[in-house]
């Protein structure tokens, strides 16, 4: 059921909001999300005070949950239960890293790589945390098959709950472990494996706001000394489980592409390759096992 209330309130309250404190932009993020108000249909209000609006939630709803974030830092995706990623709205709670739009370049990135039609498809995401790029996987070939492996048992009971909501938990395994050990069994048969790990300089993630610091989990930022420890055994164990002519692509901080191309180089991969994201940082890496595609 909806809440109606005059467009000139509703500018009054997120004024009044804002003066305690926080970012326009999270407070608008707030209202599109929890109170189904679309930033474009915000501005609109703006020439339209007399109109009336209808909130998907209660205005306290919104204001409960806006002074929490402001009181404890609390990203307001937590404090939601969800966030949209891609075409997607997932689920997010503590435990699971809160997808980042820049990862969602990953998934053109594979689906640029693997020609649909080859299939059965098998792939691996390591680190899966929300179980995103695992999901968005399995939706863009139907036919293909999915290990998504994490450390973590809360990470994976998110994974868990966004494959069921979205009726992909039939075709994506999800398996507990550290990077490659939980997949021996797929020695030489992974045709591709996307992984977006721990890449953060543990000096870095400790000044990093405490927004991120303090409530996602630092297994999943804090990347050792100098943020490729991670990254030097997903590299070191790629020739090992990719099928020939397989895939690997990997998501890194924004100085680390010549450190990582080194590392799939030295793991004996081909096609070693670069990519920029949105904002043309060079935040990932794509390589190939040498070898005929099975
Ligand atoms: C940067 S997050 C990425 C989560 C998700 N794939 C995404 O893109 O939003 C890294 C993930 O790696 C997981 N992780 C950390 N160390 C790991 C390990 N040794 N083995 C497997 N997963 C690990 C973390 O729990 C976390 O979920």
């Amino acid at each position: 059921m909806g809440h109606a209330i005059a467009a000139a309130e509703l500018l009054q309250w997120r004024r009044r909001q804002l003066q305690a404190g926080g970012e326009a932009s999270e407070l608008d993020w707030l209202l599109d999300l929890e109170g189904g108000i679309r930033w474009q249909a915000l501005q609109q209000l703006r020439l339209y005070p007399d109109q009336s609006v209808t909130l998907a939630k209660p205005l306290d709803r919104l204001e409960a949950l806006w002074q929490r974030h402001l009181s404890s830092a609390a990203p307001l995706q937590y404090l939601v239960g969800r966030c949209p990623w891609r075409d997607l709205e997932l689920e997010v709670r503590p435990g699971a890293l809160i997808p980042r739009q820049e990862t969602e370049l990953l998934i053109d990135l594979a689906t640029d790589r693997i020609a649909a039609e080859r299939s059965p498809l098998l792939w691996a995401d390591l680190g899966t945390g929300s179980g995103c790029l695992a999901l968005a996987l399995a939706l863009a070939w139907p036919g293909s098959r999915g290990i998504a492996v994490d450390q973590s048992a809360e990470a994976l009971a998110v994974a868990r709950r966004n494959l069921e909501t979205h009726q992909r938990l039939d075709v994506v395994e999800l398996r507990q472990g550290s990077w490659w050990q939980p997949l021996a069994d797929c020695a030489g048969a992974l045709q591709l494996v996307v992984s977006n790990p721990p890449y953060i300089p543990t000096a870095v993630w400790a000044e990093l706001e405490t927004g991120v610091r303090d409530h996602e989990p630092a297994l999943a930022l804090d990347g050792g000394a100098d943020g490729l420890a991670a990254i030097r055994t997903i590299a070191a164990g790629a020739m090992a489980h990719l099928a020939p002519g397989g895939w690997i692509l990997l998501e890194h901080h924004h100085d680390q592409s010549s450190a990582v191309l080194a590392l799939l180089h030295a793991a004996g991969l081909e096609q070693v390759e670069a990519h920029r994201d949105l904002e043309g940082i060079w935040r990932f890496a794509s390589a190939r096992r040498p070898g005929a595609t099975p």
